[in-house]
């Protein structure tokens, strides 16, 4: 182990299973990591490290393993893998995280899609880069509907609804033509929720009682947006923090590559990973990467006012890390 850059950015040179027994469990907001592909570049020695794909599956998976463990239930984890291999890296993945999408990135200044006649194959102008949560992450959704006595006198409206209707939930069902009501009906019972502005229309179009007083659904949306804050509050549920929407960051991100001034073979660009991070790691949130290279994520993640966490076995790389870093932890002091 070698260096401390500064607290809230440690870098750390060696094997990362080993360094990974360093962290504690439960301990990362983000995993945003680029490990090897297997044998996609030739001439780099990390890249060929395995006899056979099966050989490096099994490694990757074991590295997997040690993720879940540090991963805090409500983070989330974006792994790179090349568009030849990711389908299997994914199989591995999946067993141990909850997977969310198979994130493309474009690069829209790539070499190859300028010079397709290179070619005996489509151009590859694209990486993937997979992403999960934690499989334990309580979903705040799922708690509160878990729960009997929620949202009190919105499961009273509702029950005084039905009544005032006089039908069963098999009748209004057939008669609104879906039984996306059915769950708004209960007095006390678990899976409650409001139903669609639309299926309330349709509720009100039925026939009821003129004693029953109907509500605008903006009002009722307004109490169960602030029943469920209180209830968030009430029953200590963590803030569901694996993912914020971000403009311009959807399942394809188109950017481009570094052009110019690349330290490593593998270096992926900072708006790409500054707009990962934004979407993926709460602000002051930890994000690591157990397979830093030129510590590409720790330079987005000091950019982004997130801490960091890298491993580089590579003594070049770990160098050339350990500068970029400075750098960037310099410039951001201003
Ligand atoms: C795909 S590159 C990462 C490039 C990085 N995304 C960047 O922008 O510079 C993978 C890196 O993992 C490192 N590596 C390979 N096996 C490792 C291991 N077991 N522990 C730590 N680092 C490892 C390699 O030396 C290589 O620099």
């Amino acid at each position: 182990m070698n260096a401390h850059i500064k607290p809230t950015i440690n870098l750390l040179q060696g094997d990362c299973l080993e360094l990974l027994k360093t962290i504690p469990d439960n301990s990362i907001d983000l995993i945003l990591t680029d490990p090897p592909y297997y044998q996609v570049l030739k001439k780099e020695a990390w890249d060929n490290q395995w006899e056979t794909l099966e050989e490096f599956l099994d490694w990757i998976e074991i590295v997997g393993i040690e993720l879940k463990r540090v991963l805090k239930t409500n983070g989330a984890m974006l792994m790179f893998a090349h568009s030849r291999w990711a389908a299997y890296v994914q199989i591995r993945m999946d067993k141990h995280f909850y997977y969310l999408n198979h994130l493309v990135w474009r690069k829209t200044n790539s070499l190859p899609a300028s010079r397709p006649r290179a070619y005996n194959f489509f151009a590859l102008n694209t990486e993937r880069c997979l992403f999960y949560r934690h499989p334990e992450a309580v979903s705040i959704n799922e708690e509160l509907k878990k729960q009997r006595d929620t949202y009190p006198r919105l499961r009273k409206y509702f029950a005084d609804l039905k009544k005032a209707i006089g039908k069963d939930n098999k009748d209004i069902a057939i008669a609104i033509g879906t039984t996306g009501a059915t769950h708004a009906f209960q007095l006390k019972g678990m899976q409650w929720y409001l139903p669609t502005r639309e299926t309330y229309e349709k509720l009100l179009s039925l026939g009821r009682s003129p004693a029953f007083e109907p509500r605008a659904y903006e009002d009722l949306k307004r109490e169960f947006d602030k029943e469920t804050k209180r209830e968030i509050r009430r029953l200590k549920l963590p803030p569901n923090r694996h993912f914020e929407f971000q403009p311009g960051f959807m399942e394809v991100i188109d950017c481009g590559v570094n052009s110019t001034n690349r330290k490593h073979p593998a270096q992926k660009p900072l708006p790409l990973l500054q707009g990962l991070i934004r979407s993926a790691c709460p602000p002051g949130g930890l994000t690591l990467d157990p397979f830093a290279g030129s510590a590409s994520t720790g330079v987005a993640a000091i950019k982004e006012g997130r801490r960091f966490i890298g491993f580089e076995k590579d003594d070049h790389y770990f160098k050339v890390a350990q500068t970029r870093l400075e750098l960037a932890a310099a410039a951001q002091k201003g």
